[in-house]
Parts: C-alpha cells; structure tokens; sequence
C-alpha cells in the first residue's frame, strides 16, 4: 500500500513538471548575465571574459538589448540600475528615469490623448545613465562597451521567434500606420512578415552609437543627434516638446537605495521616483510579521496574507509616491513600525474591502513593455537593471536619421490633477506633471544580500505587477527557500489595491483549484482566465563554493549566459 502510494506521488509529481514550463538555466563559477535577449546576455559575458566587471557588463548588454530588443531596449527611454559593488561599498541606485521637458505643464495632456505621440516622449534618460555607472563603476574602456552594439546594428542580427512575433504584431497595428520612419526601420526583408533568422539590419542606430562611442554620452545630448530629436518632434502634428536644451540639461543621478532587513537578508530596491522600492519594503516589513514558510507557500492562509498585504502597501503608494525632488514622501512608509500598525489591520478570515482603507483613488493603467536583467562577475559585483520605452516601442516614434525609438514615459504622470475615476484616472498630486520632474516608475530592480555579498538579483517588466513579481521572487528564495529555477517557475499573485481584485497565475492550474476556491470565499474577487506575469531574469549566489544559478524566465523570452 506503502508502496502504491510513493508510486503515484512520484508519478504525480513527474506529471506536473512535465507540464509545467522549466526555465532555461546556467550554472558558472565566475559570472553571469541574464536577459530577454540572447544576444544581450552574450555580449555581457563576453565582456566579463575580456575583463570587465558587472557593471561594464551591463552597460554593453543594455547598449546591445537596444538594438536586439526594440520593444523595450533602448537608447530613447529610461530606467533604474542598481549597483552591488564587490568591495564593501555601499548599494546604490543610478536613476535615469526620463524628465518632462521644460515647456511640460500640468494639464498639457486631456484625458483622452492618444499614448503615441511625440508629445508624450520624456526627455531619455538611458545614456547619461549608462554613463554615469560606468564613470562611477566601470573599468574597461567606454568605446569597448559600445562597440559590440555598433556591430549588431551596423551588420544585423538574427531576430528570435519571440521577437518577430512582436514586430509583425506592431507593424500591422493600426495604431503604428502614422509613424512612417518606424514602418520604414523595422520592415520585413520580403516586405511582408518577420519570421524567426531572418536579419534585423540598422544602419541609422549604428550611427547613433557610433557618436555615443566616440564622444560618451554627450554624443547623444549634445551635437547632432541631439538636432535630430529636438527636428523629430517638430514633425508629425509638430506637438514634441524636447529642445536641445532640455537634452543638455538632462542629468542621470546617483541615490541611495531603500532598503531593509527581512530575516536577516539585506534587499535594497531602487527609491523614489521608483515606487518599487518603498512598496517592496512596505510589504517584506508587513510580511515579517507572520510566518509564512510554517503556513505554507500555497496554503489560503499565506495567500490571503499576500493579497491584503499587497491592497496595503499599493494604496500607500497611490497616496504618497511621486519624485522626491519635487514632492514629499512621508518617512514613515520605510519604518518597520509603521508596516506593523498596518499589518495588524488585516483580517486574518476575510478581505477588507479596498474602498473601506480609501474611499477613492483609482490606478491608471501602465504600459506593456519594459525589461530587466541581472549580472555578477567574478568578484561578485552585482547589477540589477530595469529599463523601459513604457509601452512596447514605447511612443513609436523612431527619430529620423537617428533609427532609435522614443519612450512614451509621459504616461506615467497623472495626466488630470485632483480626477479620479473608477476606469483608473488616477488624480493625486504626488505624481502630477511639472517641468523637469521624473514620472512615478513601478521598476524595481531588486538585490539581495547576506553579510555583504550578494545573493540574489532580480527585477522584472509588467507594469504595476513588477513589485509584487520581485516580492514573489525574493519569498519564494529567502522565506520559502525554494531553488531559483522553481522560485521563477512558481505562480505569481498580484492585487494593486484598486482594482479590488486579485489575478493569479495558478487560478487554471488544477493543482491551485482548492486554494482559488478558498480565497473566493474568503471574499477575494480571482481571475479566471489564464494570466502571465512578469519576466523575471534572475540569479541566485550559492556560497562555499560559490556558483551562481541563473535562470531566463520563460514568459516572454529569455536567455541566461555564464562561463
Ligand atoms: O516605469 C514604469 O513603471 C512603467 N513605465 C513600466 C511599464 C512596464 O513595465 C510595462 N511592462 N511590461
């Protein structure tokens, strides 16, 4: 009988992970490099081989992804990278989020203007900020990072299946038929579809890079490339507010991360105008409270927990969160004694209702595109890199002679202050727009540490969902102590406060049937229709001896290189 019931569990268990999607993963001894783009994560280890640390490895993968992954890789956007040096340095945080430009003003945008547009390009942030760590951080030579990019644009490279999907689901949208320079830059060779190996040539952007090569990042704020932005928004309807100036004034800078200690592991995320980090911490402050590992990872208990902690932290969030240069984030929301007070209002047996913590303040939706990847070298440097165009090819506005895209990052402002709608307007004044002021990100590349090394670096795209995907890896690994490849395989949960509903990625998992059933009676509202969150490109640092495990998560695209 003994017998009969090992044999079916093994059987069972075979089953499930026959079905289940295995993440492709590498195991290396000296450095890693993780990333949706395969040629991305190869161009970071190739500069880690010829002995550049992780930070170099990041600014060529990032500077590459910007050729081989136009959706969200980029040169015209913004992002954060966070930085784990070797040395005992503290963490820091490069944010190069974009700004508006100095003609922006509050009610510039009406509630139905379109997301594609030049006047919704931010003034970029990506090359000061690339430069910048590297300045700061960096040891071979600038030019040598950049080259390999100039190459694969300048000679092409083989598009990914995942990738032409993508171009032929854009270039036939309707919504793309305006921007004629992105029609011309990403056509098809045979003029009709991109299938998986065809050639993805881009002379334009090879000469872009090639004046970042040689002049640093004053070869894209300054000079000619910075001409033919401020002349691309003068095109089209003419309403791109970008000047030179507003280029040459742009600024990447260095902050300090948030961070906090969550059963004695250090996690730093990236600070305002990131919300990821102060919400991530928010949460892990909150979840110390309980035990979860005891109830179990996919138990009603440990979900119920999740969910009326995420409803928490997100509101908080709405409230408060805006650039803390230009606006005031109360202290408190970082404190462990704050996350307590909050904890205890949860129910342990039902859902609080959303519109009972506040009564109204709607969330706008995000975008569809942004990307993240992760890097360690030998000396166990960590990078933690999120950058995005907002939506996939973010305004669709490819500058003319540049062959770059522009990000569509206005967005993330609120557009009409003090309206709030149930759609998701969201009117707070936290996040309204002003000249110069960095739009409220959701990016949370996040880094784990222990004694002061590091143990795991994480980050994903997906909008709103990013915080709640990082906490989901970071419990899965320290609280949960799953390997990574299974802490990335695992279904993720989100709930964002308004909408007062949770989605879940197991809800059509037979094997989450009973849990779905008892947070719906707990009072939970649950997604019934497969979901997929995230992309979380991760590794994990196993000590003595020390390997490092990284994973490419499977839900988009993904490829994870090491030696
Ligand atoms: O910075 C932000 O929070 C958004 N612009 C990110 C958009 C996004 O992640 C969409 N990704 N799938």
């Amino acid at each position: 009988m003994r017998h009969v019931t090992r044999f079916t569990i093994a059987v069972a268990l075979l089953i499930s992970t026959v079905a289940a999607k295995q993440p492709q993963t590498v195991e290396a001894r000296k450095g890693v490099v993780v990333s949706v783009s395969e040629p991305g994560s190869k161009v970071g280890v190739s500069i880690l081989k010829q002995g550049g640390n992780a930070v170099d490895a990041a600014v060529a993968t990032a500077l590459t992804m910007a050729v081989t992954y136009p959706p969200a890789g980029n040169i015209g956007g913004g992002g954060f990278m966070m930085i784990h040096p070797a040395n005992g340095r503290p963490p820091v945080c490069i944010d190069y989020r974009e700004v508006a430009p100095s003609a922006a003003t509050r009610t510039m945008f009406s509630l139905t203007d379109s997301r594609h547009s030049r006047k919704i390009v931010g003034v970029p942030g990506t090359v000061r900020g690339l430069a910048l760590a590297h300045q700061k951080y960096g040891k071979l030579p600038w030019k040598q990072l950049v080259t390999p990019a100039i190459a694969m644009a300048r000679d092409g490279f083989a598009v990914d299946a995942h990738l032409a999907q993508s171009l032929n689901k854009f270039l036939n949208d309707k919504k793309t038929e305006p921007f004629t320079e992105f029609r011309r830059v990403f056509a098809p060779p045979d003029g009709k579809a991109w299938h998986k190996g065809d050639r993805l040539v881009q002379p334009d952007l090879a000469k872009t890079l090639t004046k970042i090569a040689a002049h640093g990042a004053d070869g894209f704020y300054t000079g000619s490339v910075a001409k033919l932005i401020a002349a691309e928004m003068k095109r089209g309807k003419g309403n791109g507010l970008i000047t030179t100036k507003d280029l040459a004034n742009y600024r990447a800078k260095s902050r300090k991360p948030i961070h906090t200690i969550f059963r004695g592991h250090d996690v730093y995320g990236p600070p305002p105008p990131s919300s990821g980090g102060i919400t991530l911490v928010l949460m892990l402050n909150m979840i110390e409270k309980f035990n979860l590992r005891e109830k179990g990872r996919w138990s009603a208990e440990t979900n119920h927990l999740l969910i009326e902690t995420m409803r928490r932290a997100y509101l908080e969030r709405a409230r408060h969160l805006g650039d803390a240069d230009f606006v005031k984030i109360p202290a408190h929301l970082t404190t462990k004694k704050y996350a307590a007070k909050l904890a205890k209002t949860i129910n342990r047996d039902k859902a609080t209702p959303s519109k009972q913590l506040a009564p109204d303040i709607p969330l706008a939706a995000e975008g569809t595109s942004t990307t993240h990847f992760s890097v360690v070298d030998s000396d166990g440097m960590a990078v933690a890199n999120t950058y995005t165009l907002e939506n996939s090819y973010g305004s669709r506005v490819v500058v003319q002679g540049g062959g770059f895209l522009l990000n569509n990052e206005m967005g993330d402002f609120n557009w009409k202050p003090g309206y709030t709608d149930r759609r998701g307007r969201i009117g707070t004044e936290a996040n309204t727009i002003q000249p110069g002021k960095r739009m409220l990100s959701s990016q949370c590349p996040t880094l784990v540490a222990k004694n002061g090394r590091i143990v795991l670096v994480t980050g994903s795209p997906g909008g709103r969902t990013i915080i709640n995907t990082a906490l989901s890896v970071v419990l899965n690994v320290v609280e949960f102590e799953m390997p990574l490849p299974q802490a990335i395989t695992a279904p993720r949960l989100h709930h964002q406060w308004l909408p007062d509903a949770a989605r879940f990625e197991g809800t059509t998992d037979a094997r989450h049937a009973e849990l779905v059933k008892q947070l719906t009676r707990m009072g939970h509202a649950m997604n019934n229709a497969s979901y997929s969150q995230g992309d979380a490109h991760s590794i994990y640092v196993s000590p003595n001896p020390r390997r490092y495990i990284g994973v490419a998560d499977f839900r988009r695209s993904g490829f994870a290189a090491g030696y």
